[in-house]
């Protein structure tokens, strides 16, 4: 069953700019579904749609069941909203904005302030519950909103880039509360610009560009589909090169970077020997020693023996490695491939 989903919706702000543009979107109940997208991609306002705060254009959307246009009370008590801009009153402190938010979704008032404690204490804001917000640093401000958003247990959580300003330590607390809430059976719509944050937590992820989806899988399934079509970037390109007799060096090294895979080894006793041998190893295509003493080389990334055959000559000239890591395409790589084509026109 699907928390959400979207059939041509489009929204077309007064000044006739379409912002999102007839966007379809399913996000299964109880997943962590990650919005990646471009500045200006239509990320906010798709979820200022979903959440009652704008009117759709056209097209439909239902949340948890119920249409946004037609029921948008029922919509409204399913969800938690953490806005990229802060909403809470500034004049009313951290308790009260919580305090207020809790009565308007009618929390039991036995159960209203402890509730609300407990979440301060989770998100470490209780030393400044007193505080009026509009006397708060931008992170404090980023954790009331969280509190006062999450006081009615919501079954449906938006996050509009809320990790942003965060220091890193409630940075981690605020991907365990994420975690926490999922395994509890919420669903979590998560806006972020941070890839690392996307590809650790989220089940799927959308990437929408110029109010259309460009691409929607698990995170695992777009890399390894950017893989797939690097693969057949390199086939295509190397079947034009083959029908041309002058080959530019450039266009070479491009090519083969795409097909090439990172891999970087420190070793205990570094030697010109060793490195030689490394050099000579069939399956390295590129060789570079960096300031810090790592080993940088490039393998292929289709070839699965690759890491292996480098590590057993490595080891067979005699290499005691302390450190490797292999480098494959990130989500990064996939967004930058996803978002690329697009035209000023779109953008305007
Ligand atoms: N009220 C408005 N009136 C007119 N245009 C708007 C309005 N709000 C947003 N836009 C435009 O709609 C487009 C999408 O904006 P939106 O805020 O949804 O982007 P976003 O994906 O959330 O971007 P960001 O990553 O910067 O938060 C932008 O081009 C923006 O200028
Ligand atoms: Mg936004």
């Amino acid at each position: 069953m699907n928390a959400i989903e979207t059939k041509n919706l489009t929204k077309i702000y007064a000044n006739n700019f379409k912002a999102v543009n007839s966007l379809n979107l399913e996000i299964p109940k109880g997943s962590i579904f990650g919005m990646l997208g471009p500045n200006g991609a239509g990320k906010t306002t798709t979820i200022k749609m979903l959440t009652c705060l704008i009117q759709p254009t056209s097209g439909t959307a239902t949340v948890g069941g119920y249409d946004v246009s037609k029921n948008p009370d029922e919509v409204r008590n399913l969800l938690g909203m953490v806005p990229q801009q802060v909403s809470l009153y500034k004049d009313l402190t951290v308790m009260e904005n919580s305090q207020l938010c809790a009565d308007y979704y009618g929390v039991a008032p036995d159960e209203r302030d402890s509730r609300i404690e407990d979440l301060m204490e989770l998100v470490d804001i209780r030393y400044a519950k007193d505080k009026r917000v509009g006397q708060l640093s931008g992170g404090q401000k980023q954790k009331a909103s969280l509190v006062a958003s999450l006081v009615h247990r919501p079954d449906i959580l938006f996050l509009d880039e809320p990790t942003i300003g965060l220091d890193p330590t409630t940075k981690r607390t605020l991907w365990d509360l994420i975690r926490e809430l999922n395994d509890n059976g919420h669903t979590i719509i998560l806006c972020s610009h941070d890839m690392h944050e996307v590809d650790m937590l989220c089940d799927y992820v959308g990437i929408i560009n110029t109010g259309n989806l460009v691409a929607y899988d698990t995170p695992q399934g777009l890399k390894d589909s950017l893989l797939e079509s690097n693969r057949q970037d390199i086939t295509e390109a190397l079947t034009h090169i083959s029908d041309e007799n002058e080959v530019s060096t450039s266009t070479k090294e491009d090519l083969e970077n795409l097909s090439l895979k990172k891999m970087s080894v420190l070793l205990k006793n570094q030697n010109d020997d060793i490195v030689e041998a490394i050099r000579q190893s069939d399956d390295v295509k590129s060789i570079e020693i960096a300031r810090n003493g790592r080993i940088n080389l490039r393998v292929d990334s289709f070839d699965d023996m690759a890491v292996q055959n480098v590590l057993n000559d490595i080891i067979s000239s005699g290499g005691i490695i302390t450190s490797i890591y292999t480098e494959e395409p990130s989500l990064e790589d996939v967004f930058i491939k996803s978002t690329s084509e697009v035209s000023e026109d779109d953008r305007a």
